[in-house]
């Protein structure tokens, strides 16, 4: 084999370098198709290409021969990509204006307007009720969807094997939680965020808690095994039910934009003492009695009650301090009261008939 000195190697690279340069340049002016383009494209400057066998080349010459080297390969590739994208969009616009003469282009037509989507109704309507009670000083608490069976039953006042867990039942996740918040379940109610609240920023609190809940039930017109409620809760000192009744009188007005009177009833929730029932005067009948209200005049709207000791002890209130007031509601059931919606399923039909009315 016959070893080449240093100075001899460095001149045959230098001679390829400009031969390859010159090639490349008068290949460029010679084709006449895109074709004959990539191909020359990926002879010269490809990853395998002419100029990527020079640059491999460096790797047998000193370092000070690499240096005056590697900027004249650097200025060849550059002068050569820049040559290429100039060819390469005059193609282009070749390509471009040989299939508008072929095709007929009217840029007076009027555009396909975009189908514009919107926010579902139980959204809306979340954000009105969210709006009315920040504006009473109210903050809007989030939790868990999924929750532990602590904060949904035993924080709330509802031990294991009690006859009251009946009244919700559950769908149950496999995943373990710890010792003390035992199992995971889907939250049946919004409640669980009264004790993760509590225990987060103590009395006093007023505070709205949206949200989604999930119940082990039947459909039918009414019912869903997921909806939507808003739970309520507000601490502080020397709080009663009269203030309930006129922080509900007040939503409700807001809400409907005219007078609203509220009344309770006796009702049993483990969380609260004592429980009530909340209904309204009905809107539509003005309280003389029609079909939504079942000739009663009243709407029953909501469960609510004084916050049991048990859930103040397991949120760390000083009871001896502090009392305060919870109340829950369905929105599904406000949304089919206030437009007149007849079955609870239609909210997630995904039946655009329905959904496009809001
Ligand atoms: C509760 O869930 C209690 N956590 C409410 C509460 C909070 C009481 C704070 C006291 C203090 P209840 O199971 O009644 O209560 O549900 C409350 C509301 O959710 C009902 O009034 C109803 O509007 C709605 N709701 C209940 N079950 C369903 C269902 N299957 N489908 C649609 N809405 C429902």
């Amino acid at each position: 084999m016959i070893r080449l000195s240093r100075v001899a190697f460095n001149k045959i690279m230098k001679e390829k370098l400009n031969k390859l340069v010159a090639d490349a340049l008068k290949n460029l002016k010679e084709i006449k198709t895109i074709e004959e383009f990539r191909e020359i494209e990926i002879k010269f400057l490809g990853r395998k290409g002419e100029l990527a066998e020079l640059f491999k080349m460096m790797g047998q010459i000193t370092p000070e021969e690499r240096k005056e080297m590697g900027q004249l390969l650097n200025e060849a590739k550059n002068k050569l990509e820049t040559e290429f994208k100039q060819m390469f969009e005059k193609f282009e616009k070749e390509e471009l204006e040989k299939s508008l003469s072929k095709e007929f282009f009217d840029i007076t037509y009027p555009a396909i307007k975009p189908e514009k989507g919107s926010i579902h109704i139980l959204m809306q309507l979340q954000k009105e009720v969210e709006d009315i009670f920040s504006e009473m000083g109210f903050a809007i608490m989030d939790g868990p969807e999924i929750e532990s069976e602590y904060y949904n039953f035993e924080g709330l006042n509802i031990p294991k094997d009690h006859p009251a867990r009946d009244m919700q039942d559950t769908f149950f996740i496999k995943d373990k939680n710890d010792e003390k918040h035992s199992r995971l379940v889907l939250r049946t109610h919004t409640s669980p965020v009264q004790v993760r609240t509590m225990e987060k920023y103590g009395a006093p609190l007023k505070v709205i808690m949206p949200g989604r809940v999930f119940r082990n039930e039947s459909t039918d017109a009414s019912h869903e095994h997921t909806f939507n409620q808003v739970e309520g809760l507000l601490i502080d000192k020397d709080i009663s039910i009269a203030h309930l009744k006129g922080v509900m009188t007040e939503f409700l007005s807001r809400l409907f934009k005219k007078e609203v009177i509220v009344r309770f009833r006796p009702g049993y929730f483990p969380f609260v003492e004592p429980g009530l029932e909340l209904d309204f005067s009905c809107l539509l009948c003005e309280g003389k009695g029609c079909r939504v209200c079942k000739n009663s005049g009243w709407i029953e709207f909501m469960g609510a009650g004084m916050v049991h000791e048990n859930v103040l002890k397991a949120g760390g209130i000083d009871q001896a301090e502090y009392q305060g007031w919870a109340f829950g509601f369905g929105m599904e059931r406000l949304a089919m009261m206030r437009y007149g919606i007849t079955d609870i399923r239609l909210f997630t039909s995904g039946d655009l008939r329905f959904i496009k009315q809001f």
